[in-house]
């Protein structure tokens, strides 16, 4: 599953993040890395423990938290605090996969990285390259999209950024640990989900098929879900 979500955050609360991001002091990627991805990651990226990254992850947070779309796709347990970075001048992130399981920053547990999201800041026109490329079981998708949308694909996917020849592009990353682990199963609660809002338009909440239907959601989902 690789769904895009348009217009995640707005263009106001893009201005707002861009403005507390654009000050703050960057770094070298490779400050967070994991031994694989030092040898193809190529940009830059606010420290994790920066308040402008604190602050910003606060926006795109409370942007995830009323999306309804995000949480249906999602069925988020935990999401690691959002992180971003930045590539320009040729910058790339190579081939990769990313790892399984994210210890949280602050302490505390961890987070099993069952879904990995993308936060485009930029709008595409502003930079050349800088596509998600990602191989999906339909072949290898290239995703750019406007700033503020954001795209969710799973994370145990092969993936990499293009080089960024012109321009800079921004963006916030970070992973999210499912409710139900198994990426097919919550595909299906999707699509049944996705049927019971179409037919509660066409037919009404209160029809008794719908009442069955939205019972079966629950107790496929009491019988998925690992928390
Ligand atoms: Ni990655």
């Amino acid at each position: 599953m690789l769904l895009p979500l348009h217009a995640l955050l707005s263009q106001e609360e893009v201005a707002r993040l861009r403005a507390l991001i654009e000050q703050a002091d960057w770094v070298d990627g490779n400050a967070t890395s994991g031994h694989q991805a030092r040898l193809v990651k190529n940009n830059l990226q606010l420290p994790e423990e920066s308040p402008e990254a604190q602050q910003g992850g606060q926006i795109v947070l409370a942007a995830l938290a009323r999306h309804a779309g995000f949480i249906a796709a999602a069925l988020p347990v935990k999401i690691y605090p959002p992180m971003f970075n930045s590539y320009a001048g040729g910058q790339a992130l190579g081939l990769h996969v990313d790892n399984a399981v994210r210890p949280l920053p602050r302490g505390g547990t961890s987070v099993r990285c069952d879904l990995s999201m993308t936060v485009f800041l930029e709008e595409p026109d502003r930079y050349d390259g800088g596509e998600l490329t990602i191989e999906t079981a339909f072949g290898v998708q290239q995703v750019k999209l406007g700033a503020g949308d954001a795209v969710l694909y799973p994370a145990g996917s092969l993936h990499r950024v293009e080089p960024v020849t012109r321009g800079r592009r921004l963006a916030s990353f970070f992973w999210i640990q499912s409710m139900v682990r198994d990426h097919e199963a919550r595909s299906a609660l999707l699509d049944l989900d996705q049927s019971i809002q179409q037919l509660s338009g066409d037919l009404g909440e209160g029809h008794a098929g719908l009442v069955k239907l939205t019972g079966l959601y629950h107790n496929l989902l009491r019988r998925w879900t690992d928390v």
